[in-house]
C-alpha cells in the first residue's frame, strides 16, 4: 500500500479540480466580470509554469554539462538574458495585459440600469434595490439578479469593513464604513450561486453567505414587484398568535415589517422572510424548525450577533412566532 505522503500530490490536484466547480467558484465564471477574471487566471498560471518549467530545464542542463563549456562570455549572456531579459520581457507583458483589464472593471454602467444599495453589517447583508422615481425596495441576506444585464453594486459599511463577493459573478470589493465602493457585475447564465464576506470582520465573520439567484428579466422584475408589496402573513390562528407575539415581544424595536407596526430598522427587513431562500445570512434552511431553532439559539448559531437569543419563550410560542414569519412570502 503507498504511504500517505505518496498519495498527498494525487489528492491535492483531485480536491483542486474538485473545487473549480460549484455555485462559489472563481474558476466557473457565470458573469462577465468573473469571465475575465478566470482568463487572468489561467494565463499567469500558465506563463508561470512556462517559466517554471524553462527554469528546471535550465537546472537540469547546468547539473549535466561537463565543464568548462562556455566561455565567460557566452556564461554571461547566458545569465543576462535567462535572468533578466526574459523575465523582464515576460513580466512586462503580463502586467501590460492585466492593466488593460482595468478599464474595463471600472467602466460605470449605462443609464438606466438597475442598481443595488448592499450595506455589510456584523454579520448579515443589507439589501436595497434602487429604482428611479420610485420607492427603493430594502430586504435583506438574499440577491437576485436578471440575466444579462449590467448591475451596478453600491457597498457601504455600518460597522466595520467587510468585503462583498461573489466569486462565480465578479471580483470581490471592500465595504468601508463612511464610504462607497461600487461594482459592476453582468451575470451571464441564470442558476443558484453564493456570495461571502471576504474579509474578517469579527468572530462570526465566516457566517455572513447570501445566496443569490439570477433569473431572465421577466421572473426577476416579477420577485422585485412583489418584494415591494407589504407583507401578507398566513390566516391561520397560529400565525395569527405569532403576530402578536412578534408586536408584544419587542421584535418591532428592530425588524421591520411593512405593512405591520414593526418598523425597527436596526435588523434585518422581514416583510418577506420566510419566501427567502435561507435564513440567518445563508446560515439555515428556510423551514419553520428552522426558524424556531433561529430564535431559540442565536447566540450558539452566530456568535455575537446583535440579535438576543429568545430561548426563554415557551415552545408553543416559538411554534407560533416561526409559524408567522414563515408565512411572510
Ligand atoms: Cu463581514 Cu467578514
Amino acid at each position: 500500500m503507498p504511504s500517505p505522503a505518496r498519495l498527498l500530490p494525487p489528492l491535492s490536484i483531485a480536491l483542486f479540480l474538485l473545487a473549480c466547480e460549484g455555485p462559489q467558484s472563481a474558476l466557473d465564471p457565470a458573469g462577465r466580470e468573473a469571465e475575465r477574471i478566470a482568463h487572468l487566471f489561467w494565463w499567469m498560471s500558465g506563463a508561470a509554469a512556462i517559466l517554471w518549467l524553462a527554469m528546471v530545464v535550465l537546472a537540469v542542463y547546468a547539473i549535466h554539462i561537463e565543464r568548462p563549456k562556455h566561455t565567460r562570455r557566452g556564461a554571461t549572456t547566458l545569465i543576462v538574458m535567462g535572468g533578466f531579459v526574459l523575465p523582464t520581457v515576460l513580466l512586462a507583458v503580463l502586467l501590460s495585459y492585466s492593466l488593460a483589464m482595468i478599464p474595463d472593471f471600472l467602466e460605470p454602467v449605462p443609464a438606466g440600469s438597475l442598481r443595488v444599495s448592499v450595506v455589510g453589517e456584523q454579520w448579515w447583508w443589507r439589501v436595497r434595490y434602487l429604482r428611479p422615481g420610485r420607492e427603493a425596495v430594502e430586504l435583506a441576506n438574499e440577491i437576485r439578479l436578471p440575466l444579462g444585464e449590467p448591475v451596478e453594486f453600491q457597498l457601504e459599511s455600518r460597522d466595520v469593513i467587510h468585503s462583498f463577493w461573489i466569486p462565480s459573478l465578479a471580483g470581490k470589493s471592500d465595504m468601508i464604513p463612511g464610504r462607497r465602493t461600487r461594482l459592476r457585475v453582468e451575470p451571464l447564465r441564470t442558476g443558484f450561486f453564493k456570495g461571502v464576506c471576504a474579509e474578517y470582520c469579527g468572530t462570526s465573520h465566516a457566517l455572513m453567505g447570501f445566496p443569490l439567484v439570477v433569473q431572465e428579466k421577466e421572473e426577476f422584475e416579477r420577485w422585485l414587484e412583489r418584494q415591494a408589496e407589504p407583507a401578507a402573513a398566513s390566516e391561520s390562528p397560529l400565525a395569527a398568535e405569532g403576530r402578536d407575539l412578534f408586536v408584544e415581544s419587542g421584535c418591532g424595536a428592530c425588524h421591520t415589517i411593512r405593512g405591520t407596526t414593526a418598523d425597527g430598522a436596526l435588523g434585518p427587513d422581514l416583510t418577506h422572510v420566510g419566501g427567502r431562500l435561507r435564513l440567518g445570512a445563508d446560515l439555515l434552511p428556510n423551514t419553520t424548525a428552522d426558524f424556531e431553532l433561529w430564535i431559540a439559539r442565536t447566540e450558539e448559531l452566530k456568535p455575537n450577533a446583535h440579535m438576543p437569543p429568545f430561548g426563554m419563550l415557551p415552545s408553543s410560542e416559538l411554534r407560533a412566532l416561526a409559524s408567522y414569519l414563515g408565512s411572510l412570502k
